[in-house]
């Protein structure tokens, strides 16, 4: 297999990676920033934002990231009447469809603690909040974490995706190469292996990292 067009395209594979790790990168920081407050309200005792942001979540996970990116590529500037840059919308479409996957993440994470934890907490006279803040969260985040990095993970193969509304990311730069190639094959192998070699890399750091939370525990 011959690649010596890399000679003259190895600067669209840069620009492109660059793009989809930005995307994938504010698309996990905006989901998170969402996603907690998603979750709080659904951990909420009020019957109302329980069922906000129940009803969003099971939008968001009942529906296609690629209709949800069409949705917010082509409706969110007609509706606000403003020209969003490109990789604007795909970030907002990212971050929205990841927000709900990271409100589960943190929800079931609170809800992985052992109630006995809650409950000794209480006995010994604690306020629901300070034992929530001191006990709960600290051993929570234990179990949000890696899961965290794993939809960083998920994000940088699904954000692939906008590649088709025109945002210039890994997957479409290497459209771009194929085009203007002629080369229909080989340079989508260039950027399967870009992916690998980021994702893989990034599984094994999370191994680590994962390994060592778990140094500390005893049981
Ligand atoms: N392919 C999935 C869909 O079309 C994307 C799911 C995104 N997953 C995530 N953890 N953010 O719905």
């Amino acid at each position: 297999m011959d690649f010596s067009f890399m000679h003259k395209y190895y600067q669209f594979y840069i620009d492109g990676t660059v793009i989809t790790l930005l995307l994938s990168f504010f698309g996990v920081l905006c989901g998170v920033v969402l996603g907690v407050f998603l979750a709080l309200m659904k951990l909420s005792r009020n019957s109302m934002l329980k069922l906000l942001a129940s009803a969003y979540i099971e939008l968001v996970r009942g529906t296609p990231l690629l209709v949800q990116l069409y949705i917010v590529y082509y409706g969110l500037p007609k509706l606000l009447g403003w020209d969003f840059a490109d990789l604007t919308l795909g970030i907002v479409a990212v971050s929205l469809n990841s927000a709900a996957y990271v409100a589960e993440i943190i929800r079931a994470g609170i809800q992985s603690v052992d109630k006995g934890q809650m409950e000794a907490a209480r006995s010994l006279g604690m306020p629901h909040r300070t034992a929530m803040t001191y006990i709960i969260i600290p051993q929570a985040i234990k179990n949000i974490l890696p899961a965290l990095g794993n939809e960083f993970i998920v994000l940088i193969k699904e954000s692939a995706i906008v590649s088709v509304v025109g945002i210039h990311d890994l997957m479409y730069k290497a459209d771009t190469v194929r085009g203007n190639t002629y080369r229909p094959f080989a340079p989508l192998l260039v950027a399967a292996a870009i992916y690998f070699t980021i994702i893989f890399g990034l599984s094994k750091l999370l191994a680590y990292v994962e390994g060592r939370m778990r140094t500390g525990d005893s049981s």
